[in-house]
């Protein structure tokens, strides 16, 4: 803690409160992450008074200009590489139909009272009298030590106030591998429903932390516990359960994708990717079908999976561009090397995976691999030999034949000048025919045989050429 306080910002700010008679305190996450040894360059100040003014005073002081948020009762300024923001001590409290707070000025622990987390309502005196103390009315380094997600309040008056902390609780759990403390799971439950005045975008925000965080299942699963996932995530929440017919089971789908998640999360920091695993399978409730004398089985939920991607980002506010895509094109694809893996791998199906997932066939292999969550050793031993096999043909493949970045050996302009055609279903047909030959490896993906292989084809279409 020493050593973060030598910062010559820190002493600045302590000149300024003295010379003014102002209190003030480092407080937040800024001071948890020190403890966390979680370097931060976002710094929150308290100050017993107007926290616009101090800002400005300290704009003047560090020479740096001050963004006022008038409305918030809050200043921020940049120096060097730190974000600081102001803000005076509050004695909050809520209207219980909106997050906005109505405001009266408090002493430092009022305001620490007012926090979410015990964790977060740790404060750092920055007065002469007693520099560098650490203010920890509420044990938040108790809880620290003892991984403890608790509330400084009765828990109910601290999500009342406001419902998007039930979100962060997970969230900070999830990111720090933290158990939520029994009273704030007990009153989440209660209150989830509040959860509706929350807007989609912030909620999307802590999910979207959840699942960049190391281990996103220790967050779902309080999301699903609580209730909140039922609520703001429904599709998801529907994986989960095991229906029996004549004995039989499938495996539940629900902690199926949890894993696949957590092993995902073992090989790529990329959210699409992620949320790919999360969404693989979930189509399969919807899929599901007991079939006499063969089992449960999930027929094309690849496909409905795909279809209901855009629709699953739109409600949560994802972007509905090339990210979507991208996760659409996973689920669409993501039995493929499984299936490829089971059977003879012909270079033909092979070149036929290369054109599918194109640049995207390496997440599209981690993915499979991911996918596979049986217990049983064998099983895993030979999947992943399969997975290797696989692998190699991609590669053997993908140096003869060039079919990643594909691009038609003969274009459409050319097949349309050959034959003196004009754009239309014809010039389709041809491409279509090219391609499928050169997949099927009838030919090679080159001009030449291209060009061969078209003007034979071309006769069955009845067509000439005027030009070669
Ligand atoms: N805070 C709160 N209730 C909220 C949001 C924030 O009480 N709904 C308080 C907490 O004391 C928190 C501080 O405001 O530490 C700063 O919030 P923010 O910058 O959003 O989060 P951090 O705690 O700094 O954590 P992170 O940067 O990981 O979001």
């Amino acid at each position: 803690m020493e050593q973060h306080l030598q910062h010559p910002v820190f002493k600045a700010l302590a000149d300024i409160a003295h010379k003014h008679h102002i209190e003030a305190y480092i407080i937040g996450g800024y001071v948890r992450d020190i403890f966390l040894e979680r370097p931060s360059k976002d710094i929150d100040i308290v100050v017993l008074g107007n926290g616009i003014e101090f800002a400005e005073l300290a704009g003047k002081h560090l020479k740096s200009k001050v963004a006022v948020f008038k409305n918030f009762g809050t200043a921020m300024l940049k120096y060097q590489d730190l974000e600081i923001e102001f803000v005076g001590a509050r004695k909050e409290s809520y209207r219980s139909d909106s997050r906005k707070p109505i405001v009266e000025n408090g002493t430092i622990e009022d305001d620490q009272l007012r926090r979410d987390f015990t964790i977060n309502a740790l404060a750092i005196s920055l007065n002469k009298e007693n520099y560098g103390q650490l203010i920890d009315p509420f044990n938040g380094i108790t809880d620290l030590n003892n991984k403890l997600i608790r509330t400084p309040l009765d828990p109910e008056l601290t999500f009342s106030d406001d419902p998007l902390r039930m979100m962060r609780g997970i969230r900070f759990a999830s990111q720090l591998n933290f158990s939520i403390e029994e009273q704030a799971l007990t009153a989440i439950k209660k209150q989830k429903d509040r959860i509706n005045i929350v807007s989609k975008e912030r909620i999307t925000d802590e999910l979207n932390k959840i699942i960049l965080s190391k281990v996103p299942s220790v967050g779902f699963k309080y999301l699903f516990d609580t209730g909140l996932l039922h609520l703001i995530f429904p599709q998801m929440a529907n994986l989960y359960g095991v229906d029996i017919i004549n004995g039989k089971g499938h495996k539940d789908n629900f902690y199926h994708t949890l894993q696949v998640l957590d092993n995902i999360c073992e090989t790529t920091e990329d959210l699409w990717l992620r949320w790919a695993a999360i969404l693989h399978d979930i189509a399969k409730p919807a899929t599901k079908r007991f079939e006499e004398g063969h089992g449960w089985t999930f027929h094309g939920h690849e496909d409905k999976g795909a279809r209901m991607v855009p629709k699953i980002f739109a409600h949560l506010k994802l972007p509905l561009n090339e990210k979507m895509k991208f996760v659409q094109k996973m689920v669409q694809l993501h039995l493929r090397p499984i299936v490829l893996a089971q059977e003879v791998v012909t270079d033909s199906a092979v070149r036929r995976l290369l054109f599918d997932a194109g640049e995207d066939i390496e997440s599209l292999m981690l993915l499979c691999n991911a996918d596979v969550t049986t217990k049983n050793e064998y099983k895993v031993k030979k999947y992943r030999n399969n997975f290797e096999l696989v692998k190699q043909k991609l590669k053997d493949v993908e140096e003869r034949d060039k079919i990643r970045n594909w691009q038609p050996p003969i274009s459409g302009n050319d097949i349309m000048e050959i034959f003196g055609l004009s754009a239309g279903k014809e010039v389709g047909l041809i491409k279509n025919a090219i391609r499928e030959a050169i997949l099927e490896g009838e030919i090679t993906n080159t001009y030449d045989n291209a060009l061969e292989f078209m003007l034979e084809k071309a006769k069955e279409f009845g067509l000439q050429p005027i030009k070669r």
